[in-house]
């Protein structure tokens, strides 16, 4: 009798040893990701919650999913897991086209319970994407009136080009494309950035709302538009808009430059792998870089649109590392191997 009373101490105090533990993750996950985002949204419950609510103090950071899929590949979730821990004060909004579908209007909770990595992040939300709203009020909507997307030969690109713009012009923030990884906080609040010396990415910048830079790209967006040639409303546009703006500075070393009132950011700061190297990413390292200069990789998910390359757990690639520290829950998932079942399909957005 004495050792079985015994053995039940034993175990009880191991059950309080795991509670104990339990606690002070949940706290921790708490405190680290929950406080978040919650100054206007602290009275509207989080069924409710509207893209205003969530992005009018002009903070966030916003990615996009065109196409209509709702089972993005964890690179996706990777990005939005990655800019939501190197932003844990700011609202991270992740419009979805296929979310309209969604039965009920609670986007919040039946987001979070389709995505449970995401889940933890309480500065994470998810809103449906609807193209015509977010158009109102700018010169892009004229242009999406008329246009017909299945007759878009890229029209997943020139719709994202479009998303991009009209949505940092209404509520300023930091835009992503949602194969890029955050490692640390970008320190500029208007920047844009050299994907090449000489040439501008718009897969990264960051802009205050109502920037006349923005409503610049988007007239010439619709004034000049070539739906056929790919990127031109993409990098393309950045580019030739910039030279109209500012007479640039050539980038020295690593430097960054400014143009005007907005910061021009050195390649090296989202780029230190040019996309003609993108497989250098699925390549094992013996030494894995520092990326000391950089803010956040783009790891040229377009180059891989017929998913050539994917994140093997185990592979000690450097991606699975990248994975591994700035993911940490979607790594946990794909080794778990409960979420990820299928192949992922159709290019992300994003392009050389
Ligand atoms: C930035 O510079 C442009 C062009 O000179 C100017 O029109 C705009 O008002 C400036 N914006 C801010 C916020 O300073
Ligand atoms: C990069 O940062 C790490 C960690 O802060 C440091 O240990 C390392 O020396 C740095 N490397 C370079 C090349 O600056
Ligand atoms: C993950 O699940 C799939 C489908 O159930 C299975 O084919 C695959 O072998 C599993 N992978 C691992 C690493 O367990």
């Amino acid at each position: 009798m004495a050792i079985v009373i015994k053995y039940l101490k034993e175990l009880m105090f191991f059950v309080l040893l795991a509670i104990l533990g339990l606690l002070t993750r949940l706290h921790f996950m708490h405190t680290k990701y929950s406080i978040g985002y919650m100054k206007n949204t602290e009275d509207k419950t989080l069924k409710m919650l509207t893209p205003d609510d969530v992005l009018s103090e002009g903070n966030g950071v916003i990615l996009f999913e065109i196409s209509e899929r709702m089972n993005p590949p964890p690179l996706v979730l990777c990005s939005i897991e990655s800019a939501a821990r190197v932003y844990p004060e700011r609202p991270v909004a992740f419009f979805m086209k296929g979310l309209p579908d969604i039965d009920s209007t609670d986007y919040q909770t039946q987001t979070r319970r389709k995505f449970p990595t995401l889940s933890p992040y309480k500065n994470i939300y998810f809103f449906p994407l609807r193209m015509d709203e977010l158009y109102k009020d700018t010169p892009l909507l004229d242009w999406y009136k008329k246009i017909n997307p299945k007759k878009e030969k890229y029209w997943i690109n020139v719709g994202a080009d479009g998303s991009r713009l009209a949505s940092i012009w209404k509520y300023g923030g930091l835009y992503l494309d949602a194969d890029v990884i955050s490692m640390r906080p970008v320190p500029h609040e208007n920047f844009l950035a050299a994907e090449t010396l000489s040439y501008c990415s718009n897969s990264v910048f960051g802009l205050n709302r109502h920037r006349s830079f923005t409503w610049k790209c988007m007239e010439d967006f619709v004034k000049n538009y070539k739906g056929e040639v790919w990127g031109y409303q993409g990098p393309s546009l950045f580019t030739r808009v910039m030279k109209q703006w500012c007479v640039l500075p050539p980038f020295k070393n690593t430097e960054d430059v400014t143009c005007g009132n907005i910061s021009y950011l050195n390649p090296e700061r989202f780029y230190p792998i040019p996309w003609g190297a993108w497989k250098r990413y699925y390549d094992v390292w013996e030494e894995l870089p520092s990326f000391n200069n950089s803010y956040s990789l783009h790891v040229w998910n377009y180059m891989n649109r017929n998913n050539e390359k994917t994140m093997v757990v185990g592979s000690n690639t450097l991606i699975e590392n990248l994975f591994q520290r700035y993911c940490p829950t979607t790594y946990a998932s794909l080794i778990n191997n409960v979420t990820f079942h299928r192949k992922p399909h159709s290019p992300l957005i994003s392009r050389v």
